[in-house]
């Protein structure tokens, strides 16, 4: 089941009542009846703006990250393009074992082994109003994007939206898991991926960035 966009509520607009005041009457004269009654003026404010967030082009960097490399890379492409950041994180996370790939048994061999693997999202739903390019960044495991990502792309409609994915490895490149992610989500406008290393510097991430058309 794919999450609804979250509609933007407008910020209800009040309108303030401003009422006349009556002069006292002066000690032992009778209160003054008004020939008129004065009707209380109620000035409307002008009503706010909506926010228009179809007018808007914001750019989101989404990561999942199990020892923390892709966050770094994540976060210095959020700084470079002023782009918000969300954190993909699992329901069960991901513990030293689980990460041990030199298991057969460990649970990451296990889901990177059956590709109709989907482990649980924990993230707060994730609302794409207003965005119009989305960064998506993820570690390679065993030559693949991890199962969680497939999760993720099914998740969302991005429809209207440049998805360009990043990754890194150890040295892997980023293989087939960009086409993977444009083929598990069926919409978007997907881009070539790049992976990079975790050291890989400012500099070269906004000379990718400038290049991405
Ligand atoms: C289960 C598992 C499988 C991995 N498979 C590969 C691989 O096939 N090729 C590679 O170069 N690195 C592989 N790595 C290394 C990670 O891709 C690399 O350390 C990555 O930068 C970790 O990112 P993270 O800290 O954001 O989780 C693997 C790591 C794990 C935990």
């Amino acid at each position: 089941m794919k999450f609804r966009k979250l509609m933007m509520i407008p910020l209800a607009s009040f309108a303030m009542a401003l009422s006349a005041c009556g002069s006292q009457p002066a000690a032992g004269e009778p209160a003054e009846q008004p020939e008129e009654t004065e009707t209380a003026e109620t000035e409307t404010a002008e009503p706010q703006e909506t926010p228009a967030a179809e007018a808007e082009d914001k750019t989101l960097v989404v990561y999942f990250s199990a020892t923390g490399t892709t966050k770094g890379v994540a976060e210095n492409i959020a700084a470079i393009v002023s782009g918000d950041l969300y954190e993909i994180t699992a329901s069960e996370p991901y513990s030293e074992d689980d990460l041990n790939w030199h298991d057969d048994s460990s649970r990451t061999t296990h889901e990177q082994d059956d590709p109709s693997v989907r482990p649980a999202i924990s993230s707060e739903p994730l609302d794409l109003t207003g965005y119009t390019t989305v960064f998506v960044g993820y570690p390679i495991w065993w030559g693949e994007e991890p199962r969680i990502m497939d999760t993720f792309v099914e998740t969302y409609e991005f429809d209207g939206l440049t998805i360009i994915p990043f990754c890194t490895s150890g040295s892997s490149g980023i293989g087939r898991s960009g086409k993977n992610l444009e083929e598990l989500a069926g919409s978007g406008t997907w881009l070539e991926g790049l992976r990079f290393s975790g050291s890989v510097s400012e500099a070269d991430l906004k000379t990718w960035i400038d290049g991405l058309k």
